[in-house]
């Protein structure tokens, strides 16, 4: 196949003329990766892809168009979208007229190089380039020719308009794209490229809109959510107020925050609009040394950070906090590791998500000499749930005999069991009727666990 590159820029006249011309309902399967922004973009090209009459359909097999919105956050990413390619290539063989694009961070971070290392593919394209994907599509079956569109779009102001065919009860909204931070450890910066805020005026209508549609909670987006800035000055303290008073959603969650840029007047807005903004805030520590801390590129030692927690206890009581956590970070030592394992003590974090460190392209940790073993990676991964496991269970049973306010999100027909998140972002499952779908009601837990609660409905708080 000859190989086309998109240059950057909006659909072409030509292109825009062929996207109509398609009449013929199609199936397309995406198959999501990564974090909650790969989810969110996902939706998105469902939306487009109805352009050109997809609809999404629920295997591979039933698809005309196949995509992988790939993630490359940690172990072997190129790898495992080589390993998908092959599964699909006897539907390939036996439909020659099936395209297979990738999308998503490996795509970005890959471009051509990934044509060439798998041929089965028809397309690649970025990060920045998913409101072209119909013109790739079209353009793709039109010319026979395999594309690339991999080109970041720094210099365009980031417009855009939540775009999800089914929104449901919660949905979230992308408040901020990229990453200017450069943690030593992260391809982030180098796969969604430079930060970019949506104008604060359009945040307030996109959510408008999506409150008429039904949607009564939002989770804001970005890699560092509170280093927003919106083109009229407003910081992200400023826009969740803004939020909080000037549209009718019910529940407002963000992820993720960034530690160093915490501050006083984010939480105290959190706790004077803690009807609307929800108790629970995701904080990723990253270490509990402040040796590796530095290594990492974070922005905050131990103490400093300890003190953010503190100064958000005293400010929200009852607010719940969760965390990321990398092990065997190159240099990591026993000692610098038992750390990070004291400082569970000291946070008592609900949740927590732990990664053993993987060396990732383009980004300077991956070039420090003293890489950690495997092994010892292993181990200390190990011993990190398992210290996290004892405390969780303690830090469950304090919800049971305690009243929540429930966002109900889902009803299961065959238990007549529903289940929705408190503002605490617990998971709570009740009996009850499909009717409450949407509503928010208080329930009474009976059984805590470390991440689902059980109880009954009430009447009131
Ligand atoms: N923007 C978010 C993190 C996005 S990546 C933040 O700053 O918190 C999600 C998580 O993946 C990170 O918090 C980190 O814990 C983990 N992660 C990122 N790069 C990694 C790597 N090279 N190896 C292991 N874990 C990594
Ligand atoms: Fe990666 Fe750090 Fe940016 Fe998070 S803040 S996306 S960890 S570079
Ligand atoms: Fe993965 Fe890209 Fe998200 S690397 S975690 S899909 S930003």
């Amino acid at each position: 196949m000859n190989q086309v590159t998109l240059q950057a820029g909006g659909v072409e006249a030509g292109a825009e003329a062929k996207l109509g011309s398609e009449d013929k309902t199609q199936g397309v399967y995406i198959s999501t990766y990564g974090c909650q922004m790969n989810v969110n973009d996902s939706e998105r090209m469902y939306s487009l892809l109805e352009m050109l009459n997809y609809q999404p359909v629920a295997t591979p097999e039933q698809a005309s168009l196949i995509i992988i919105n790939s993630c490359s956050v940690r172990e072997k990413p190129v790898h495992k979208v080589h390993s998908e390619v092959g599964r699909y290539r006897e539907l390939k063989k036996a439909n020659p007229e099936l395209r297979i694009g990738v999308g998503g961070c490996v795509g970005q971070q890959e471009k051509d190089r990934l044509l060439k290392d798998v041929p089965l593919l028809d397309f690649v394209f970025g990060t920045d380039a998913i409101d072209k994907l119909p013109e790739i599509v079209a353009r793709v079956k039109d010319s026979g020719q395999s594309v690339v569109s991999a080109k970041f779009e720094h210099q365009q102001p980031y417009h855009i308009e939540t775009l999800i065919k089914n929104p449901g009860v919660s949905t979230f909204v992308n408040i901020t794209k990229g990453c200017d931070n450069f943690c030593t450890f992260c391809v982030v910066p180098f796969t969604r490229g430079r930060e970019r805020s949506r104008p604060l005026a359009h945040l307030v209508q996109d959510i408008q809109r999506l409150v008429a549609r039904g949607v009564k909670e939002v989770t804001l987006l970005g890699q560092n959510v509170n280093s927003y800035r919106s083109d009229c000055g407003a910081n992200f303290a400023e826009l969740l107020k803004t939020l909080a008073e000037k549209t009718d959603i019910e529940r407002i969650r963000y992820t993720t925050s960034h530690p160093k840029d915490f501050n006083q007047e984010l939480v105290d807005i959190m706790q004077a609009y803690r009807h609307k903004l929800c108790e629970y805030i995701h904080l990723p520590v990253q270490s509990g040394n402040t040796e590796v801390l530095e290594r990492m590129n974070r922005g905050y030692s131990r103490q400093e950070y300890l003190e953010k927690a503190q100064m958000i206890f005293d400010t929200i009581p009852g607010v719940v906090l969760s965390t990321d956590i990398i092990v065997g970070f190159p240099g990591e030592t026993d000692a610098q590791f038992e750390d990070t394992l004291s400082l569970l003590d000291e946070v008592p974090y609900e949740s927590i998500f732990a990664f053993k460190y993987s060396p990732r392209p383009f980004t300077k940790a991956a070039r420090f000499t003293d890489q950690v073993a495997e092994d010892v990676k292993s181990d200390r991964l190990n011993r990190l749930f398992e210290r996290h496991r004892e405390l969780a269970f303690a830090m469950a049973k304090k919800y049971e005999g305690r009243r929540l306010a429930v966002l109900v999100e889902e009803y299961d027909q065959e238990t007549g069991r529903l289940s929705g998140r408190s503002t605490q972002n617990k998971l709570v499952h009740f009996t009850g009727s499909e009717e409450l779908i949407g509503k928010t009601v208080w329930v009474e837990i009976k059984e805590a666990f470390p991440q689902t609660l059980r109880g009954h409905m009430v009447l009131a708080q």
